[in-house]
């Protein structure tokens, strides 16, 4: 950034699952870096703090706000263009009709680029200023998926996707040896292009048991063990059809928790998405690996979680992370505020069957989940998440200037009121500009 930024006005973030913090005359310091170098929390509109010089100040207007960016913990950049197809079909046979024929085009390199510069613009655009990406199995592709998150300016992590059976041989990696060797190649790759980590960061990507022999997952857990920064994910108790097809191929486990982590993938750096069947065995062991979860409410509910949900009451009350993730392509929205409502109607549901065991996440929980949920279970709540003074500046200047859609914000209403309206009926028009790392990635 040429320099600093002042921003003076309303912020709203999480400092922890139940708090948010609702602050009407904020000022936020960027540096020249990117990071928070002063958060004043109560600051008049010509207070000497906001004269810092050489800086750009902005001042929001009343009814606008700043909210951290948001993080998408699961998603398939290839999918982005084949979103909304096949939603009722059940995992493994959407896979075969609509999935994997639609991967393969990812062998062709242009292909990939133009896709993947629409889905990281689609994606930041929507406020997404963090996605964990599941490239398509093809090195090059991945690749050019790292570069396009780099240029565009989006923080991400990027896997080349390993799946060497039970896939069709147009697609599938040629051998364990082969998509442990691209593997490599993709870390390398993406290590050389930004070497400390800063925005573009590899991770160890197995789309899931069922598409993997024995011999990758266990060469994909030595790639692991051997870069303790290394981020791991994959696809877990998901659905009723992958769980069963898993135990056929794998009898010695009882849980894919034991599977997971007899290859070493199960660890604080391990992304788990949807999480749907788990039974108390399953979620002792999350627990205790210290593995985070991505819910994905909405592909829970058409392709990815079996017609289901995840217990997340359960997982928060064991201090299990948690974040939310598009799955777009198993979810047909890339919208993280649409999963907020899905997470919402979800866990109404489920304070319904549990018989009120598990109440329902209120707004402050929902919105933890897209933020510093999300950063935690990224390993990054030291870095992004809410506004303390050190972490980066990745956020959204929410404009609620009503569009067809959000609820029109009226005099009389609290700025509390203005929030949940914009997080319950809001969209993208709602989002004027969005930073990451202090850097301007939509608007002007
Ligand atoms: N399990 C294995 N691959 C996939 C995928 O692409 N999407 C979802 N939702 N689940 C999977
Ligand atoms: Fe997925």
């Amino acid at each position: 950034m040429d320099c600093p930024l002042v921003f003076h006005g309303t912020a709203i973030h999480s400092v922890g699952l139940e708090q948010l913090e609702i602050l009407e005359n904020a000022a936020l310091v960027i540096d020249t870096d990117g990071r928070i170098s002063a958060f004043h929390k109560n600051i008049a509109h010509d207070d000497a703090a906001l004269r810092v010089p050489g800086a750009r100040l902005h001042r929001l207007r009343r009814g606008d706000f700043l909210v951290p960016g948001f993080v998408d913990t699961h998603n398939h950049a290839p999918q982005w263009s084949m979103r909304g197809l096949g939603q009722g079909l059940h995992i493994l046979d959407w896979l075969d009709r609509v999935t994997f024929p639609h991967e393969a085009r990812f062998a062709d390199p242009a292909y990939a680029r133009r896709v993947y510069e629409s889905c990281v613009d689609g994606f930041l655009r929507q406020g997404v200023t963090t996605a964990s990406y599941y490239g398509s199995r093809h090195s090059e592709a991945t690749q050019i998926l790292a570069d396009v998150c780099k240029a565009k300016g989006q923080r991400a992590f990027v896997g080349k996707c390993n799946m060497d059976r039970n896939a069709p041989y147009y697609l599938r990696d040629e051998s364990a040896e082969s998509s442990l060797r691209e593997t490599e190649e993709c870390v390398r790759h993406i290590k050389s292009i930004d070497p400390e980590g800063v925005l573009v960061r590899p991770v160890i990507t197995p789309r899931f048991a069922i598409c993997c022999t024995p011999e990758l997952l266990k060469g994909l857990g030595e790639i692991a063990a051997r870069d303790p920064q290394l981020a791991i994910q994959t696809h877990f108790h998901e659905a009723e059809q992958e769980i069963n097809a898993t135990k056929e191929l794998f009898p010695g486990f009882k849980s894919e928790a034991d599977l997971y982590e007899s290859y070493g993938l199960m660890s604080t750096r391990s992304i788990l998405a949807h999480c749907t069947f788990m039974n108390d065995y399953d979620m002792e062991r999350v627990q205790s690996l210290g593995c985070g979860v991505a819910h994905c409410p909405i592909s829970n509910m058409t392709v990815g979680g079996g017609f289901m949900t995840a217990p997340i009451r359960q997982f928060l009350r064991r201090d299990i992370k948690v974040g939310l993730g598009t799955d777009s392509g198993g979810g047909f929205s890339s919208s993280i505020l649409d999963n907020i409502r899905l997470a919402v109607i979800a866990s109404n549901a489920q304070e319904v069957t549990s018989k009120g065991a598990d109440k329902a996440l209120s707004l402050e929980e929902v919105f933890y989940l897209a933020t510093l949920g999300g950063a935690r279970v990224c390993c990054l709540e030291d870095e992004i998440g809410n506004f303390e003074v050190g972490k980066q500046f990745d956020a959204i200047w929410v404009t609620t200037e009503p569009n067809e859609a959000m609820t029109v914000p009226e005099a009389e209403d609290s700025t509390r009121t203005i929030f949940e309206k914009f997080i319950m009926t809001g969209d993208d028009r709602n989002m004027s500009r969005v930073y990451v790392k202090g850097r301007l990635v939509k608007g002007c």
